[in-house]
């Protein structure tokens, strides 16, 4: 390491060179005192916006080896306080993933490893507050360059001083980065096509919430009723509302025109804006209103958005009657139910 202790040098820092600073204002011990510290070339006379008599190198227990070791062993129990947390991170998620164990431990491990490097810093590191000059406003020159090279230099030492710290830290990071890999496996597996089906399918029974099939009479005209597919109460994609039109004339696809039971008609719940159940139902309008943002969903117009940020109309199921008279799907939905996150890409 370059130490420079001869303030002196540069021939052209002579008291009042500049700054008008008594002889006695320039420090004369520390590290490395050196113009370029300040942004000054040796060359150059001390500018005025320069305070002189700045300690440019102070070093919290330099002297005091007994200090500095306690100091050591502060900074070592903070690393051991978080490399213990770590480990249980890995324990608690292994075992259950207690959230509230687990964000303790976590609050630990990040405290841990944060209080001890600020320790080090503060107590076994050198360090230079200085008020620089303004310079030039272009690239940094070459003093100004050395400077960096050299406080950098000045860090480096004292780490190197202290290779237990230096190995206890590189520990405690290999620890941590692996508890940090666990939560991982809760990401689960990819959905890939799962949100584009739900459980309904050809031939699927549409059951009310305690499993009772339903035939058409079971609906009076504007009555509306939430139907799950037989077997499938689970699946949270599925929640279907029965609507019972009556004769009000509504606007189907050429393509659909099978799709429905005389004035009976299945559209999804789920509302295509955040997924929230779109079931409160105006019979004089025939709209259905989703109450987390107000979209607004015209029945009679294939359930399009009238109103609100739902940016397309609620799916339609396929429905038709089987052999028994009960009312089932015709196939799954033809395209994806809920927000339109999942229809992108
Ligand atoms: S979730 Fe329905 S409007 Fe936002």
């Amino acid at each position: 390491m370059t130490i420079l202790d001869d303030p002196g040098q540069g021939g052209s820092r002579e008291p009042g060179a500049g700054g008008g600073a008594e002889p006695g204002d320039q420090p004369t011990e520390g590290l490395a005192f050196d113009p370029r510290h300040f942004g000054i070339a040796p060359d150059e006379p001390w500018p005025d916006d320069v305070p002189r008599g700045q300690d440019d190198s102070h070093w919290r227990f330099e002297h005091d080896p007994g200090r500095a070791r306690i100091a050591e062993l502060r900074i070592a129990a903070c690393w051991i306080v978080s490399l213990l947390a770590s480990i249980g991170i890995a324990v608690v998620y292994v075992t259950g993933a207690q959230n509230q164990a687990s964000g303790i431990l976590w609050a630990l491990a990040f405290l841990g490893i944060g209080v001890g490097l600020i320790l080090w810093a503060r107590d076994l590191l050198p360090g230079h507050d200085v008020i620089a000059s303004r310079g030039r406003h272009d690239a940094s020159d070459e003093g100004n360059r050395w400077a960096v090279a050299e406080s950098f230099a000045r860090g480096l030492e004292p780490i190197a001083r202290r290779p237990f710290l230096f190995k206890l830290l590189g520990a405690v990071g290999g620890v941590f980065g692996i508890a940090a890999l666990f939560p991982l496996a809760s990401l689960g597996p990819r959905p890939d096509r799962n949100l584009y089906h739900t459980k309904w399918g050809r031939g699927v029974r549409a059951v009310t919430e305690d499993g009772r099939p339903l035939r058409p009479s079971d609906l009076p005209v504007n009555g509306i009723l939430t139907v799950f597919p037989e077997g499938g109460m689970e699946d949270a994609l599925a929640p279907t509302l029965l609507i019972n039109l009556g004769d009000a004339p509504f606007e189907i696809p050429p393509s659909r025109t099978n799709w429905n039971i005389g004035g009976i008609v299945a559209f999804s719940k789920i509302c295509t804006h955040a997924g929230c159940p779109a079931g409160l139902y105006n019979v004089q309008t025939h709209q259905l209103v989703c109450p987390c943002h107000q979209s607004t969903f015209d029945v009679l117009e294939d359930c399009k958005p009238v109103f609100g940020p739902a940016p397309r109309s609620l799916p339609q199921l396929p429905i038709t009657t089987d052999t028994e008279g009960y009312i089932v799907a015709r196939s799954d939905y033809t395209q994806p139910v809920g927000p339109g996150f999942w229809n992108r890409g």
